[in-house]
């Protein structure tokens, strides 16, 4: 197939997600097709520098030929083995190093096939547990506007980003949303302390009125990603685990984002945010993207409730072909070596004050309401009239316009409608960091221009 094939066919037959049916056929989209580093090359051949590290998962960089190798190795001993009634030993200590990095009694996991999956198969096992403990209706799940926790049905239900919600069914009777916990939205004179008691009160309101009875959990990223990189208020995770526990309310915490080192630690549950939750889900950076998989860990008490003579012989039905596939094992635990060995942990920790500094540094520029974020993570929003509350209508192409600027002069970002998301290889240096923030404060200045002529 030539290149101009390959673009057609690609426009008109490769259903990408998060289609828009009005631009099926007109897309343009950049082919990506070879990478090294913190460094993508498109069909052009000009070389990027990955903003978003693929999607929120590159974490060690691209063309580990060790982690290549791992996987090669691995698919011409053993590609696959059916994981229900045989196990491989490759899977197994992969499973076993992820439960040794997860905090307290975190040790049970169930590998899946990617984030959604393992939200799923919480999501299920927290229904399953209150079936066996003998309460049927402690079903509902607390979740969060702007919240992203996947794209299979399950998972859909219990994110509450808007505009994603629109044209597609959702069993509704499952969740229950919770405001948006983005400290820019304040009210005129509200202080961040008020404003976080509000975002508690909301919590606590929500389960006093339907009832601790039919509440089985609550879902939460640390950070909320694709939603715009929200940082709630600090303190905010403690005090909702507080509240959570109060009520035995599970506290369910998604890090498909956060884990394997984007805030410097392989999980930000309890070494940054002080809290140790009952379940955490984890996908992206297990493999630094290199093979698809996820997993929902478990904690040691939750299992205690389903074993043993509590189990009363139940079996808990979930499950994939894919659970714990012994190449993405293979990538998992190579990925893993070269975190340790490259002390890539502290790496993150060290150059993130000079990413957060630059991003916040785009604040006083035309178009920017917000530059925010924490860790490797940062996100600039942005809005023609800079104001926080404007209609996205207007708006709604800031984002491509900016990253369109910057993939012209080696940048490539994730525009989400007026965001632009960053989330760099961990792997990046203070210079590709430097580098990064200049290539982006020039586009937005340059896309500014253009509207003002
Ligand atoms: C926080 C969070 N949870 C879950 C998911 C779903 O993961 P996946 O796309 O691997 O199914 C994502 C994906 O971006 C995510 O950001």
């Amino acid at each position: 197939m030539d290149n101009t094939d390959a673009k057609n066919w690609d426009n008109n037959h490769f259903m990408h997600p998060w289609e828009g049916m009005n631009e099926i056929g007109k897309n343009n989209r950049a082919f990506i097709e070879a990478s090294n580093g913190v460094y993508v090359t498109n069909d052009a051949g000009e070389k990027l520098i990955d903003g978003p590290a693929g999607m929120w998962c590159v974490q060690v960089g691209y063309g580990r030929h060790e982690i290549a190798d791992a996987m090669a190795d691995q698919a011409r001993k053993l590609a696959y083995f059916s994981p229900f009634n045989n196990t491989s030993s490759i899977t197994t200590l992969f499973a076993r190093e992820v439960a040794k990095r997860a905090p307290g009694d975190l040790n049970h996991v169930f590998f899946t096939t990617g984030g959604s999956t393992a939200v799923d198969t919480a999501i299920r096992f927290v229904h399953f547990r209150n079936n066996l403990m003998g309460r049927p209706n402690k079903k509902k799940i607390i979740s969060r506007q702007k919240a992203y926790h996947g794209s299979t049905y399950l998972a859909a239900a219990v994110s509450g980003k808007e505009r994603d919600r629109l044209w597609l069914d959702k069993p509704d009777e499952l969740a229950v949303f919770l405001p948006d916990v983005n400290p820019l939205l304040r009210k005129n004179g509200q202080t961040v302390t008020d404003f976080l008691n509000e975002k508690i009160a909301d919590l606590e309101n929500v389960i006093v009125a339907i009832g601790a009875d039919n509440i089985a959990a609550f879902i939460a990223e640390p950070i909320l990603a694709s939603g715009g990189v929200i940082v709630p208020p600090e303190g905010y995770h403690k005090r909702c685990f507080e509240i959570c526990q109060k009520y035995d309310v599970l506290y369910i915490s998604d890090e498909v984002v956060t884990a394997f080192g984007r805030l410097g630690h392989w999980f930000a549950s309890k070494e940054v945010f002080g809290i140790q939750p009952d379940i955490i889900i984890c996908a992206k950076g297990l493999t630094s993207g290199y093979s698809p998989m996820g997993a929902a860990i478990f904690s040691e008490r939750l299992m205690d409730d389903v074993t043993g003579p509590k189990g009363r012989g139940a079996t808990f039905s979930n499950g994939y072909t894919y659970s714990g596939h012994p190449v993405s094992a293979a990538a998992g635990l190579a990925s893993m070596q070269i975190i340790e060995r490259e002390n890539i942990l502290d790496h993150v920790r060290s150059v993130t004050p000079l990413f957060q500094e630059r991003l916040r540094g785009l604040s006083s520029l035309p178009l920017v309401v917000d530059a925010r974020g924490m860790g490797l993570m940062g996100c600039v929003q942005c809005s023609y009239e800079r104001d926080k509350n404007s209609s996205l209508e207007n708006d709604y192409e800031l984002g491509a316009l900016i990253d369109a600027e910057c993939q012209k002069n080696g940048l490539v970002l994730r525009p989400i409608i007026n965001m632009c998301v960053m989330s760099p290889p961990l792997v990046i240096s203070d210079g590709q960091i430097n580098q990064m923030f200049d290539i982006l404060g020039r586009a937005i200045k340059t896309v500014a221009t253009s509207r003002a002529l």
